[in-house]
C-alpha cells in the first residue's frame, strides 16, 4: 500500500466530519432505508455508513484497505454492530451469484479502476429483483464544470484516493441493465465544487417479483 493510501485512510474521517454533519448522515440514513435482507456494501470505507442501516439486515463490507478496514471494524464494535468485513476490490467479489439482497456503494464507483466491470458484479451477486442502492458524485451537466472537472481529473485523483469527479456513473448504472426505482440528482454544499454534482437512489435487477415488498 502507498503512502498516499495510508494518508487517505488517516485523513479520510476528519475530512468528512463536516459533509456528513452537513447532510452525508441524513442521505445515507434515508438511501439505506431501503436495504434489505443481506447487505453487501463496496468500498466500504471506514464505515461511516454502518450507524445508518436498519437493524434487521446483515451488513458485509468490502474494502482494499486495510486502515480503512481497520477503522470500519473500531465503528463497528462501537456500535456494537455485526459486520462482516473481506479484503478486497469489487472488480472481482469473492462472493457466489446472487447470494445478497441487496448491494450498496456510497462514493465508490468514482474510484474503482473499471466502473463498468464493478457493475457487472454488482449484478451477478445480487439475486433477482435485488437492490443496487446508491449515492455517487457525478460528471456535472454544467460544461464549463464538465471541463474543469476533465482538466482536474489527475490532480484530484492524486490527492483524493484515485477519484475520477468526470464520472457518468449514472449511465453507467443504466447501461448494466438497472431498473431505476427512485433517482434524485443534488448538488451538495460545503465540498469542493468538482465533486458537488450528486446523484442518488436505488435500482433493481430485473426479476419479477421483490419478495421484499408487502404482499409480494
Ligand atoms: C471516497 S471513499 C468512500 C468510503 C465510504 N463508502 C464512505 O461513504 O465513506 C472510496 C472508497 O472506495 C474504496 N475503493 C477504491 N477502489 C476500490 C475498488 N476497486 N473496490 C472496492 N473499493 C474500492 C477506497 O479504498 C475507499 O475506501
Amino acid at each position: 500500500m502507498s503512502i498516499r493510501e495510508r494518508i487517505f485512510a488517516a485523513v479520510y474521517d476528519p475530512l468528512s466530519a463536516k459533509p456528513e454533519a452537513k447532510f452525508g448522515a441524513a442521505v445515507k440514513r434515508k438511501l439505506l432505508a431501503n436495504a434489505r435482507g443481506r447487505v453487501l456494501e463496496i468500498g466500504v470505507g471506514t464505515g461511516l455508513s454502518f450507524p445508518h442501516y436498519p437493524p434487521d439486515v446483515e451488513v458485509v463490507g468490502i474494502e482494499p484497505l486495510e486502515p480503512m478496514r481497520r477503522r470500519a471494524r473500531r465503528r463497528a464494535e462501537d456500535l456494537g454492530r455485526d459486520v462482516t468485513l473481506v479484503e478486497g476490490a469489487a472488480e472481482e467479489l469473492p462472493f457466489e451469484d446472487a447470494s445478497f439482497d441487496s448491494v450498496v456503494s456510497l462514493a465508490v464507483l468514482c474510484s474503482v479502476h473499471d466502473p463498468d466491470r464493478v457493475l457487472a458484479e454488482i449484478r451477478r451477486v445480487l439475486r433477482p429483483g435485488g437492490r443496487f442502492i446508491f449515492l455517487e458524485h457525478v460528471r456535472s451537466d454544467d460544461p464549463q464544470l464538465a471541463r474543469k472537472q476533465d482538466r482536474f481529473e489527475r490532480p484530484w485523483g492524486w490527492i483524493a484516493g484515485g477519484c475520477h469527479p468526470n464520472r457518468r456513473t449514472l449511465e453507467s448504472i443504466e447501461a448494466a441493465g438497472f431498473e431505476l426505482v427512485e433517482v434524485q440528482h443534488e448538488e451538495r454544499p460545503d465540498i469542493p465544487r468538482l465533486v458537488r454534482p450528486h446523484v442518488e437512489g436505488w435500482g433493481q435487477t430485473p426479476s419479477g417479483s421483490d419478495p421484499h415488498k408487502a404482499g409480494a
